[in-house]
């Protein structure tokens, strides 16, 4: 098969040189951004004179029907074309005869695989929102039913303070909201136009870039061709974003398997989303949710690999850029597959909300609020958290719970401790107290869940 560049080489490729330099099986996929990107620049050539009305038609012709045969499965693609650039253009050929060959004035498959990245990317941005957004609908239909059930807050995984359900839930939201922002930002920078660029130096026909740019549906256009071909900045945006978010997810994940433990149980995975052991009759893993979390490694690890190999790389273009695409497409369909699984697998939980609220009162979880309780009688705080922490050792040895200890005990520590003292003490007091904008209060939480509400679906 003769290559697109033959001209100057006297001996063909050797074969195995020719496998390890194509990459047809992973950069078919951008086929369709392909066939939009030559439609386009078919039509700026003809608006600069470099063809007939009629070429350019024969053109826009010739690769809608590629396009047909690829929707339909009966394109055939051939590796020793090397990449998806050379064969949709040498079946064009192939179409409509030797003006197939005037597609590729001005234009490398310098500039033509940076367009079909970026056109790429906006569609896999937006349908990443979408996946976010699912995920975080998935997490707000839970926290709202979950406002007024209160379970152990952890600080060292050490039981802290109570909290609510629902705010635990909402945590994420929050965490998978500053997600699609930065997958915005990566968009917007995504969003400018390439082509024209050409090898490196610029295309040397009057094309009209901006015009170009409009039609491909971007909002600007590069303005320094050397950096047009050799930047991959805006892979690595989608990689880092990816990585962020996956490490969010993972730590759901990492959370939902903890409390699936006998040792917490605080939830149940449905038998749909739960797998058993090929040994152990009685087991049931959470595997869906391991998963989630074992999925953030090849997230950090795609990353690395793109950094690494652009990192050092002699301006401009280098066959180096051509590792971004394999990480790329895999920390894509990763992290959509991850966001495909999580909503049904959150819908599908049992919260044991009975085993969390009765969690949430044990282990002096409201020893804040007794001395919280003092400062409000007018002790400075740092006396306040040396009496209750006297009191607390008190109740160790005796093995009781603070709200246990009887009254005329308690004074013996503080005069200032009253009769109130008991009610300040509860679950529901510690919570009700935390009523400020971010706090635990099932009031304060109704209000942050409304407000996750309207940032998610603006
Ligand atoms: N397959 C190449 C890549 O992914 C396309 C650009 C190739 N350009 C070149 N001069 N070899 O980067």
């Amino acid at each position: 098969m003769s290559k697109t560049w033959g001209g100057r080489f006297t001996q063909s490729a050797d074969p195995t040189a020719e496998r390890f330099t194509g990459s047809l099986a992973f950069d078919q996929r951008l086929w369709p951004h392909d066939i939009t990107g030559s439609i386009a620049w078919a039509r700026a050539l003809a608006r600069a004179g470099l063809l007939t009305a009629a070429e350019a038609e024969t053109l826009v012709k010739g690769l809608e029907a590629v396009r047909v045969e690829l929707e339909a499965g009966t394109f055939r693609f051939r590796a020793e074309l090397e990449d998806i650039h050379t064969n949709v253009e040498r079946r064009l050929v192939e179409l409509v005869g030797d003006v197939g060959g005037k597609l590729h004035t001005g234009r490398s498959r310098n500039d033509q695989i940076a367009l079909d990245e970026r056109l790429y990317l906006k569609d896999v941005v937006a349908a990443t929102q979408a996946g976010l957004r699912g995920a975080q609908e998935a997490l707000l239909a839970r926290a709202a039913e979950t406002v007024d059930a209160p379970m152990p807050g952890y600080t060292h995984l050490q039981r802290a303070q109570p909290v609510v359900l629902a705010h635990h839930l909402l945590a994420y939201v929050f965490m998978l909201q500053r997600d699609r922002e930065r997958f915005a930002d990566c968009g917007r920078r995504v969003d400018v136009m390439p082509l024209g660029a050409a090898a490196l130096a610029g295309t040397a026909f009057p094309v009209d870039r901006e015009a170009l740019a409009r039609e491909l549906g971007f909002a600007s256009v590069t303005l320094n061709s050397l950096d047009a071909v050799s930047d991959r900045d805006y892979v690595l945006e989608y990689l880092a974003a990816a990585a962020v978010a996956g490490m969010h997810l993972s730590r759901l994940a990492a959370d939902l398997s903890l409390w699936a433990t006998a040792e917490f149980a605080f939830v149940e995975f449905a038998d749909a989303w739960a797998t058993g052991s090929s040994i152990m009759p009685q087991k049931k893993n959470p595997d869906v949710a391991e998963l989630i979390r074992g999925k953030s490694g090849r997230l950090y690890g795609n990353l690395v690999a793109v950094l690494t190999a652009m990192k050092g790389l002699p301006l401009s273009y280098n066959s180096d850029m051509q590792e971004d695409k394999e990480p790329l497409f895999d920390s894509i369909d990763t992290l959509l597959a991850v966001l495909g699984v999580l909503p049904p697998m959150l819908a599908s939980l049992t919260f044991r909300t009975d085993r969390m609220r009765a969690a949430a009162g044990e282990n002096f979880a409201t020893a804040t609020d007794l001395a919280d309780y003092l400062v409000r009688k007018g002790l400075p705080f740092r006396q306040a958290h040396e009496i209750v922490g006297r009191v607390v050792r008190h109740a160790v040895e005796r093995t009781l719970g603070l709200e246990q200890i009887p009254l005329a005990d308690l004074r013996r520590f503080s005069e200032l401790i009253g009769s109130d003292v008991h009610q300040a003490l509860t679950v529901e007091a510690s919570l009700r107290a935390r009523a400020v904008t971010g706090g635990t209060a099932p009031e304060a939480v109704r209000r942050a869940l409304a407000q996750a509400r309207e940032l998610v679906r603006a």
